[in-house]
């Protein structure tokens, strides 16, 4: 049953009018967006076509990010009006950074960089906790025209210097550490340690001090402070629309992550309309955007979004339950007037978990709370109803990707809010033509499943290639529908047209929000000596969505104690993979179920592991191999 606020049907009629025109017109609506952005140059043409499968946004068109996102506010007046709050229990800090004040902060980043010879079209590696400074590099990277490539802190060294040596840096920017709730965890040794894995050779280290755990300092690493002491502030510098603002590394089907471009002026114009359009928030407002700088949420609506707008966005060095406590998204929800809270379903499992009857949520406390959002991972029915009866307000799941840099399906609250239906993210966004697809590329009727794709072009925002691979991003997204973009998710629209997304028809996996390939994993596994082959799978948990579980065979002869090999296999991969992955569970099988032509099937492991009654299929080699692997998995559960 659909169930939404009184008076929310009508936004079907207003969704369909501006649905149709943005695809129909998707010039006169984009165009029409882009005037709430400041340009130096107007664009010559909105989207240039000429060379598909290329689309290219705002062609001839310059602007500067930075200055969209902090100068432009000042100089409209609000220099003294909140930009930046940010809260640390795990710190105990609270500071609060204006517009006028940030923009001088960045100017002087800017400054820093720029002595180090970081230029329009270099790139700046950005390795940090959640701290104003993380925010402070990248709009500094901004201001300059440089391209920067925030890698999360909870990846291990190895996938550091993945990403160094696909984006070639000039400089790197990290902090001496992060500080997670069981421990400190520093930085720049493991920055230190990706630049020996790393081939590529930065010029130098600009390095946050904290005093948690300070780092030491080798000949070519910079001290932020004395940096920003000697600085001189830097001017924003125009770029193409159609250049890239960002790298951000995101995980595919393979143990190589896929570098998203973003670009500077469909980014701009995206998110700003999305602010409005989507989370309903106005200039002066407070968003919460509680994520992790590092992801693609944390990139769009922790910083840029909220700041084009002219909001103020709140930066959370804390987790939602032990920091203190079950209580801390009220306290500051509470403390600082958020008006919206986005986060992933996982972190209100986690609360519900700690405080079912939400003992520690006054109502009267969050009453500035207008809606609460959720993505990143598939809300559970649970999960919908516990929050929306707790918190007393709109939950909207919407759906998107690294890769789209922006909501494709929402219940536009700004725009037109529609009936809420637990289980769907709603309906497609302006600019998406959302298709599900059958094999071979007919659209599926109302209710079938099949591959969610969306029709080229792709709104501005979305990734215009992979970074120096234009290749690799017509082979992942836009070859098995050609005229499509590919989601890598699966799904159906039902008979009113709302989406409902089922999970990932890849080996991507979603572990507490975060995306992780599972082919990485497999990679540090089938490397210790003993293991023949191997494969990692996703499978359910109540608290994380997913975790994964890996299972190994053994090379003929080898000679190990089992729990000696397990224990170093899962140590390898927080090693080498992160801690965020948070692979703790690997089982030594004989074999592998495989088809015939040797692709091992795991979606069958995956609904085995499950509990399912997973059908054999006909292609399996040998079916005996699934028997012993049930087998296995009901002797270890
Ligand atoms: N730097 C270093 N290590 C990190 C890290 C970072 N930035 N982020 C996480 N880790 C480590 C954690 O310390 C933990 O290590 P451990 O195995 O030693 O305990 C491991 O990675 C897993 O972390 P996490 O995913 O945070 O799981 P958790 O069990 O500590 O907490 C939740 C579970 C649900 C509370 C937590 O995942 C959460 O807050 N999720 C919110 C969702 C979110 O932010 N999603 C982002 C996309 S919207
Ligand atoms: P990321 O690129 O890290 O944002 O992860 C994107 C993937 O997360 C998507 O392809 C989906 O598989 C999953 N995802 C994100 N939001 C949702 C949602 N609202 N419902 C279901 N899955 C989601």
């Amino acid at each position: 049953m659909a169930i939404g606020p009184a008076g929310e049907h009508d936004g079907r009629m207003v969704y369909a009018d501006v649905f149709a025109r943005s695809i129909d017109d998707p010039e006169g609506f984009w165009g029409e967006a882009a005037q709430a952005v400041t340009w130096t140059k107007a664009p010559d043409r909105v989207l240039d076509s000429g060379n598909p499968p290329f689309y290219r946004w705002f062609p001839g068109g310059e602007l500067n990010t930075c200055h969209n996102a902090l100068d432009r506010h000042v100089e409209a007046g609000h220099g003294d009006r909140p930009a930046l709050i940010y809260d640390s229990p795990v710190t105990g800090t609270r500071r609060t950074l204006t517009y006028g004040e940030l923009r001088d902060q960045v100017a002087r980043f800017a400054g820093v960089l720029r002595s180090m010879g970081v230029a329009r079209g270099d790139r700046v590696v950005v390795y940090m906790p959640m701290v104003p400074e993380a925010v402070v590099a990248m709009l500094a990277c901004a201001r300059l025209g440089a391209v920067h490539s925030v890698v999360f802190g909870g990846f291990a060294p190895k996938e550091l210097a993945i990403r160094i040596d696909d984006a070639r840096p000039k400089v790197i920017v990290c902090a001496s550490c992060g500080i997670e709730p069981s421990r400190v965890v520093a930085y720049k040794p493991m920055v230190d340690a990706a630049l020996e894995l790393a081939e590529h050779r930065p010029d130098g280290c600009v390095v946050f001090q904290r005093e948690q755990a300070v780092a030491e300092l080798g000949p070519r690493d910079l001290d932020w402070d004395k940096a920003m002491a000697a600085a001189e502030p830097a001017e924003c510098v125009p770029v193409a629309a159609t250049d890239p603002l960002y790298i951000l590394y995101t995980s595919g089907t393979t143990g190589r992550p896929k570098g998203v471009v973003r670009d500077n002026g469909g980014h701009a114009v995206a998110l700003l309309w999305s602010m409005r359009a989507i989370y309903d928030i106005r200039p002066g407002e407070v968003f919460w955007a509680a994520s992790d700088v590092g992801w693609v949420v944390g990139h769009s609506y922790i910083v840029y979004a909220p700041l084009l707008l002219g909001a103020t966005t709140v930066l959370y060095e804390g987790k939602p339950v032990g920091t203190p406590d079950a209580g801390a998204f009220w306290r500051v929800i509470s403390d600082y007037g958020v008006n919206a809270l986005f986060t992933a379903p996982t972190a209100f499992r986690a609360i519900k978990r700690d405080d079912p009857g939400a003992t520690l949520l006054r109502r009267e406390a969050i009453s500035s709370l207008r809606t609460l959002f959720l993505a990143g991972e598939r809300l559970d029915p649970d999960t919908y109803h516990w929050a929306s009866e707790k918190l007393g307000v709109p939950v909207v799941d919407h759906w998107w990707q690294t890769e789209t840099g922006w909501p494709v399906a929402a219940n536009m609250r700004g725009l037109a809010p529609m009936p809420i239906k637990p289980g769907s993210p709603t309906v497609p966004v302006p600019g998406y033509d959302v298709r599900v697809l059958a094999p071979g590329g007919r659209e599926c009727a109302p209710g079938e499943e099949g591959a969610i794709c969306i029709k080229l072009p792709l709104p501005p925002g979305t990734l215009p290639t992979l970074w120096q691979d234009d290749e690799r991003y017509v082979a992942s997204y836009l070859t098995a529908f050609p005229g499509y973009y590919l989601t890598g998710d699966g799904g159906y629209v039902d008979e009113d047209g709302y989406l409902y997304v089922m999970g990932r028809t890849d080996d991507v996996i979603n572990v507490a929000g975060h995306r992780l390939s599972t082919g990485s994993m497999e990679a540090v596994l089938s490397a210790h000596p003993a293991v023949a082959e191997c494969a990692v799978i996703g499978v359910a948990d109540e608290l994380k969505g997913q975790v994964p579980r890996g299972f190994v065979v053994l090379k003929s002869g080898a000679e190990v104690d089992p729990a000696t090999l397990r224990a170093e296999l899962v140590q390898a991969v927080r090693d080498q993979v992160g801690a965020v992955a948070a692979f703790k569970r690997v089982d030594i099988v004989a074999a592998l179920p495989k088809t015939r032509s040797g692709k091992i099937l795991r979606k069958t492991m995956r609904g085995i592991a499950e509990g399912a009654d997973e059908p054999v299929p006909s292609t399996i080699e040998d079916a005996r191999v699934l028997d012993a692997l049930r087998e296995t998995l009901r002797g270890a559960t």
